[in-house]
C-alpha cells in the first residue's frame, strides 16, 4: 500500500522534528503534524526563530516543507481521517498518582489519542507508537481500537524514535537504526513494509531492523538504560577521581580507547537530564518488580540514585567552599538546558543544582542561551511554589544576555556546555565547572 497522508499526533521534540524530516525526504505525501496545544501549532505556523523547538537544521527542514507538504494544525479529528497512517507522539511522563505513582509511565495522553482515533476513523488505519512506552502497551492501545473503533481495522506497530535532542535533524537524516516492531500476521506485516517502504526514501535497508512489537518497546527503554548507565559509571568514579587525585578526564579516555568500550557517553558532568533517561529507567524498574525480578530492578535503579548523588555532591561542592552557607553569595548559573544546543529543560540538572544553592541562601544570575525566562521561571515555581518560600524572585535573576554578566561575583556554576561560554574570561571569579568546558576536572575551581 502507498501512503499518501500521514497524521502525527502530538507536535513536541519528537512530532515535530520527525515528521519535519519525513515531510523532506517524502515530498509525495502529505503530513500533517496536530496538537491540541493551540499555542504551539501557531509556533511551529509562524517565524522560523521562533519555532516551539530548537534544533540546529530544523528551521531549514521546516522552511522547505512547509506549507508544501508539512502541515501543522488544531484540527486533530480531521487529520486522522484522512490519513491512512497515523504516529503518536504524545507525552509519556512518569505517573504522579495511582498505581505506580513516580514509577511507572503516565499512559493516559497515550490512551486518550487512542480513543480519539478510534472514535473518528472510518477507514484503516497503520498506528504507529513514536513515543517511549512500556513494554505491552501496543496491546493496550490495539484493546482500545478495536473496542472502540467502528468499521476501521487497525494494525499497531511500534517505532520507536531515538534521536537526541540538539541533534536531532543529523540524527533522523542517518539513523544508526531505524526500529520497526509488528505483528507477525499478514497484515502486520504488510504495515510494516508499508512503514519501511517510507523510510526507504533516505535510509539504507540495511539499517531497518524489524523486530515482534514487544522487542521493539524494550529495545527503546534498554537502550536509553544503557546509556544512561555509562553517564552513573562515569560519574560515579568522578567522586573516586576527586579522593585520589586521579583525572576523570584521563581515566575516561583510556578506558574509551578500549574499541570493546569506545569513547562514547564516557563524559562526567553534573548529571544526566532530558526527558528519558530518568523516565524510561524507572518504567524499566516498574516493570522488573511487576515481572518479580527486584534484583534486576534494583540493578537498574542505582543508575537513577548515583545520578542524583552526583548533582547533591555538586551543589554540595558549591555550598562547603563557602562554609556551609551561601547567604549573600551571588552565584551565576550558566546554562538551564539539559544539554546544549537544545531549549528544552526537562529533568535538567540545573533546576535541582538552583534550588539546592538558593535554599542555602544564594542570590542567582541564571543564563542560558537559548531556555527562555519563561520556562526558567516555570521550571523554578514547579519546584518551589508548593513549599510556599519567599518571594523567589528577589533573589533569581534570569538575564537576556551573557554580556549582562558581572564576571567578578562571588562564583559561577556552568551547567550547560553551550559554545557561548567558553569564550568567557573566568579569571575574576571562582568557577565550578560542571560540563568540563574549562580545564580537565569537572569540579575546576578557577582562579578566585
Ligand atoms: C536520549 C538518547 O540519547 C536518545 O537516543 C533517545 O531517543 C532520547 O534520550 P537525549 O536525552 O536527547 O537523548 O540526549 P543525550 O545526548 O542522550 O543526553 C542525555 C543526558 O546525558 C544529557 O543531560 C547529557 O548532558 C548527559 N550526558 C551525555 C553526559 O552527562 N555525559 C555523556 O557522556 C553524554
Ligand atoms: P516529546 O518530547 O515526547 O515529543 P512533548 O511534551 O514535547 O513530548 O510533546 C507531546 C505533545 O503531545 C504535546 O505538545 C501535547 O500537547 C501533545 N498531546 C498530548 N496528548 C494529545 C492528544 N490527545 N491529542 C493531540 N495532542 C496531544
Amino acid at each position: 500500500m502507498k501512503i499518501k497522508k500521514i497524521c502525527c499526533i502530538g507536535a513536541g521534540y519528537v512530532g515535530g522534528p520527525t515528521m519535519a524530516v519525513i515531510a523532506l525526504k517524502c515530498p509525495d505525501i502529505k503530513v500533517t503534524v496536530v496538537d491540541l496545544n493551540e499555542e504551539r501549532i501557531v509556533a511551529w505556523n509562524g517565524p522560523l526563530d521562533t519555532l516551539p523547538v530548537y534544533e540546529p537544521g530544523l528551521a531549514e527542514v521546516v522552511a522547505a516543507a512547509r506549507g508544501r507538504n508539512l502541515f501543522f494544525s488544531i484540527e486533530v479529528d480531521r487529520a486522522i481521517e484522512e490519513a491512512e497512517m497515523i504516529f503518536m507522539a504524545v507525552n509519556t511522563p512518569t505517573k504522579t498518582e495511582g498505581e505506580g505513582a513516580g514509577m511507572a509511565a503516565d499512559l493516559s495522553y497515550v490512551e486518550a489519542c487512542a480513543k480519539n482515533i478510534a472514535k473518528v476513523a472510518k477507514t484503516n488505519k497503520i498506528v504507529i507508537e513514536k513515543s517511549t512506552l512500556p513494554v505491552r502497551t501496543a496491546e493496550k492501545i490495539k484493546e482500545i481500537l478495536d473496542r472502540e473503533g467502528k468499521e476501521a481495522h487497525f494494525e499497531i506497530l511500534s517505532n520507536p524514535e531515538f534521536l537526541a535532542e540538539g541533534t536531532a535533524i543529523q540524527d533522523l537524516f542517518k539513523s544508526d537504526r531505524v526500529l520497526i516492531g509488528g505483528d507477525e500476521t499478514e497484515s502486520g506485516q504488510k504495515a510494516v513494509q508499508t512503514l519501511i517502504d517510507i523510510y526507504l526514501n533516505w535510509i539504507p535497508k540495511e539499517q531497518i531492523l524489524t523486530t515482534n512489537v514487544w522487542s521493539s518497546e524494550l529495545s527503546k527503554l534498554a537502550s536509553n538504560a544503557m546509556l544512561a548507565q555509562r553517564i552513573s559509571s562515569i560519574n560515579s568514579l568522578s567522586a573516586l577521581c576527586e579522593k585520589t587525585g586521579a583525572d576523570i578526564d584521563e581515566l575516561s579516555k583510556a578506558i574509551g580507547m578500549d574499541h570493546r568500550i569506545g569513547p562514547k557517553f564516557l563524559k562526567a558532568s553534573v548529571g544526566f537530564g532530558g526527558s528519558c533517561f530518568q523516565k524510561d529507567i524507572l518504567n524499566l524498574v516498574y516493570l522488573c518488580r511487576y515481572y518479580g525480578l527486584d534484583e534486576v530492578a534494583e540493578y537498574w535503579h542505582q543508575v537513577i540514585k548515583i545520578n542524583d548523588y552526583q548533582k547533591v555532591r555538586f551543589a554540595q561542592k558549591i555550598i562547603d567552599h563557602f562554609g556551609g552557607d551561601l547567604t549573600g553569595k551571588i552565584i551565576a548559573i550558566l546554562g538551564w538546558a539539559f544539554k546544549a544546543n537544545t531549549n528544552d529543560s526537562r529533568e535538567s540538572p540545573a533546576i535541582y543544582i538552583a534550588e539546592k544553592l538558593f535554599k542555602a541562601g544564594a542570590i542567582l544570575e541564571i543564563f542560558d542561551p537559548m531556555v527562555s525566562k519563561e520556562s526558567i521561571f516555570k521550571d523554578i515555581d514547579f519546584y518551589w511554589e508548593a513549599s510556599g518560600t519567599e518571594d523567589l524572585k528577589l533573589r533569581i535573576s534570569v538575564l537576556d544576555s551573557v554580556n549582562e554578566l558581572d564576571l567578578s561575583i562571588d562564583a559561577v556554576a556552568i551547567l550547560t556546555e553551550w559554545e557561548a561560554f567558553k569564550s568567557l574570561d573566568f579569571s575574576k571569579t571562582i568557577v565550578f565547572d560542571g560540563r568540563g568546558i574549562l580545564s580537565s576536572s569537572i569540579y575546576s575551581i578557577g582562579k578566585g
